[in-house]
């Protein structure tokens, strides 16, 4: 059932006039300025949420274009400066690069990376397809060697080889490791991942009890609620929790403005009332915050990358009281 109808959304929106998509999008979306940005931070600090900044835009077609990233992002952690907000920044391998020239993409992040040291601010790596899983961990993996810590990165429960990815990180980084877990976005081929729900889901659950297994610092981003109950058994389980000094003997050193050992992170306008829970509960939770000039392409790519989304835009849109940003 859901096939047809997010293809249906999907099919549907694409055709309409940008304002139309401007507005469903306006909620996912902070604005096409670093301003609106900021403000949506300042308005959600009062919820006692903290935030990670993303500036829409992926693959980029020559590494010109990557200095508009670079530069942006020095933007926004001076304005994260400024304005005192309890923020860090995620960033796109691709858009600096990482695709068209794997050394000067990491020279890139570098720079970025190294500036953010000198602000304490940490930097996370998104991951984008199974095109740059591999090099993407080891853009990570080779900062760490380098003596830049405050850079980590994302692992996606629905690929086969998150596991091992974890085990791998492991040995190289102990408790150092520093991760988002999430389901991951992009169909991917059935050869190298999951494509059903429960089998996703199963994945990802096993991936983050994993992670706190390891020692690492996990970012839990979901909305769904079987993965935050598995998240709430696991974290019990490893005794650790809201207020709760990190126990686990093999964790890394407590980390500049982040949780004890966790936190959730969830998107902007998605299931504000289960922010606001676990926010409650005293979970350190952290919002993403998209803004850009490419916000049409964003939404638009994001639909027709994955249109099962379309379902859950339709519904927050056509059933807003399941969905209250
Ligand atoms: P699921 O898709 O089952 O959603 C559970 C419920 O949440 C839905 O029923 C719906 O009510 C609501 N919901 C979820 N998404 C919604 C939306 N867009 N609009 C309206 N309602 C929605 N992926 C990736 O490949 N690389 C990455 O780096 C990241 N980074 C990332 C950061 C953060 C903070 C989050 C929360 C997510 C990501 N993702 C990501 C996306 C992630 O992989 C996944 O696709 C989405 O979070 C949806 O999965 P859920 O676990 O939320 O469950």
């Amino acid at each position: 059932m859901v096939g047809w109808f997010s293809r249906l959304v999907v099919a549907t929106t694409v055709r309409m006039p940008k304002w139309f998509v401007r507005w469903v999008s306006r909620r996912y979306v902070a604005g096409p300025a670093l301003e609106d940005a900021v403000r949506v931070m300042k308005r959600l600090t009062g919820e006692g949420a903290c935030f990670t900044v993303d500036v829409l835009g992926e693959e980029i077609s020559s590494l010109d274009e990557a200095t508009f990233f670079l530069e942006e992002y020095i933007r926004v952690m001076d304005a994260i400066q400024e304005h005192g907000l309890d923020a860090n920044l995620s960033i796109k391998p691709t858009a600096f690069g990482l695709l068209i020239d794997a050394e000067a993409g990491m020279a890139n992040i570098r720079t970025l990376v190294e500036r953010a040291a000198k602000h304490e601010m940490f930097v996370r790596l998104d991951m984008e397809d199974h095109r740059v899983t591999t090099d993407t961990i080891e853009v990570v993996l080779k900062l760490h060697e380098e003596g830049l810590t405050n850079v980590g990165t994302v692992l996606q429960g629905r690929l086969h080889r998150t596991l091992d990815d974890i085990e791998h990180l492991e040995k190289r980084l102990g408790g150092m490791a520093d991760y988002r877990i999430c389901k991951g976005i992009y169909l991917e081929p059935e050869a190298i991942a999951h494509s059903q729900y429960n089998d996703i889901v199963v994945a990802t659950n096993e991936a983050i009890t994993s992670m706190l297994r390891a020692g690492a610092y996990v970012g839990i981003a979901t909305h769904d609620l079987p993965v935050v109950n598995h998240t709430r058994a696991s974290l019990k389980e490893f005794g650790m929790g809201p207020g709760v000094t990190d126990p686990r003997p093999n964790a890394g050193p407590p980390r500049p403005n982040k949780g004890p050992g966790y936190e959730f992170q969830m998107l902007l306008g998605v299931r504000g009332p289960l922010r606001r829970k676990l926010l409650n509960e005293g979970h350190r939770t952290r919002v993403y915050i998209p803004y850009g000039e490419k916000w049409y392409e964003y939404s638009i790519r994001r639909l027709k990358e994955n249109p099962t989304i379309g379902v859950q835009v339709a519904k927050a849109f056509l059933l807003p009281w399941t969905n209250r940003p």
